[in-house]
């Protein structure tokens, strides 16, 4: 990896560790809590910072966050809490550290609301020239409205979702009928606007990004490679994720053409920049059949779970282990705020 990512441990360094734990009392649809973490992640981020000798603070993000980041100082949190509820639920404890005047490594709160609603993003990166698809959203059947100039088959997904919630392996439209049908089931299981885009068929890459300014290092993409090459449709659905093992292939570095990997490097950092992430994040690309690039979403609170999530495997692809990554990430984070101590 890079010099400049290359984590330093600041021992004495105090951090404060917040997240959201899956509870599995849920009574909501089978992907209710898919975004939120095991224990397991807690420990193995915990034990991470320790083996570079900062100190850990376990913080959960509910009620009593407020209350415990007010009676434990710290010197800078981790936060990987997808938060509570609504649109901006990524946003609320980073919202709530920037009120308590707390430093935090990761992306602010604006970047991670814009970045949650799909749409949102896709209309603001289309100002910037990033091709992605065509696309509507649909909060309210009676509201559809027309779909002329579509190209069917679409995939219909929850606007602001992550982990593939929401995302079956019947997902995709293929004609008007099916459309509406799938936009009623959804839009009462998941009670949210959904949207609908135009279905990329080809290859499927994830590219993670590490650093700020001139020291971001983008890793090279990994593909995820369908096992069942007879399948109509490829997607990276909740099902696939849960069974990954059987069902798909991580290759990476991916088989690309060299002219095609720079320029999906070259828009992943160009998508990192405009909406002002900070320190890590993810994006996922389609290439179509003609070899173009479609950004399909980035997630700037990747998932970190060890063994599983795209982030860390990618890395530890690019040559970099999980704790080596994660004590990236915080050092990318101190060096911004010039935290330094020991
Ligand atoms: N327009 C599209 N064309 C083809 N496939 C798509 C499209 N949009 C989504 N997919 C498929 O559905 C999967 C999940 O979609 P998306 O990445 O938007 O959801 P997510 O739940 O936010 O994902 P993550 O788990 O990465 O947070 C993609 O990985 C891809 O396989
Ligand atoms: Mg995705």
């Amino acid at each position: 990896m890079e010099e400049q990512t290359k984590p330093d441990p600041y021992p004495g360094i105090k951090i404060g560790l917040t997240y959201n734990l899956k509870k599995e009392n849920h009574s909501g649809t089978h992907d209710e809590e898919a975004e939120y973490d095991n224990i397991e992640t807690i420990f193995a981020l915990k034990n991470a910072f320790e083996k570079a000798g900062y100190h850990v603070e376990l913080m959960e993000a509910d009620d009593d966050l407020p209350l415990r980041l007010k009676n434990t100082k710290v010197d800078i949190v981790f936060n990987i809490a997808e938060g509570r509820g609504g649109r901006g639920r990524e946003a609320q404890v980073p919202s709530l550290l920037n009120m308590m005047g707390i430093k935090f490594a990761g992306s602010d709160e604006t970047t991670l609301c814009i970045a949650l609603d799909k749409a949102l993003t896709k209309r603001v990166l289309s100002t910037y020239k990033i091709k992605t698809p065509k696309f509507k959203v649909v909060s309210d059947i009676k509201k559809m409205g027309s779909f002329k100039g579509f190209l069917f088959p679409v995939i219909v997904k929850p606007n602001a979702e992550g982990s593939s919630k929401g995302i079956s392996d019947v997902c995709i439209a293929e004609d008007i009928t099916s459309l509406k049908n799938l936009l009623t089931d959804n839009i009462t299981s998941y009670k949210q606007s959904m949207l609908v885009e135009e279905y990329i068929d080809g290859r499927e890459f994830t590219v993670g990004i590490l650093g700020n300014g001139r020291d971001t290092k983008v890793f090279r993409p990994m593909e995820i490679v369908y096992l069942d090459q007879n399948r109509n449709y490829s997607v990276y659905s909740f099902n696939v994720k849960q069974n990954y093992k059987k069902l798909i292939r991580y290759d990476c570095p991916a088989a690309l053409d060299q002219q095609i990997e720079d320029k999906m490097i070259k828009t992943a950092r160009k998508i990192y920049d405009t909406l002002e992430c900070k320190d890590f994040s993810r994006m996922d690309f389609r290439l179509s059949n003609d070899n173009e690039i479609y950004f399909i979403e980035i997630n700037p609170l990747p998932g970190l779970a060890p063994g599983y999530s795209d982030y860390p495997m990618l890395a530890d692809f690019n040559g970099t282990d999980y704790d080596t990554l994660v004590q990236s990430i915080i050092y990318c984070a101190l060096k911004r705020y010039n935290i330094r101590k020991g």
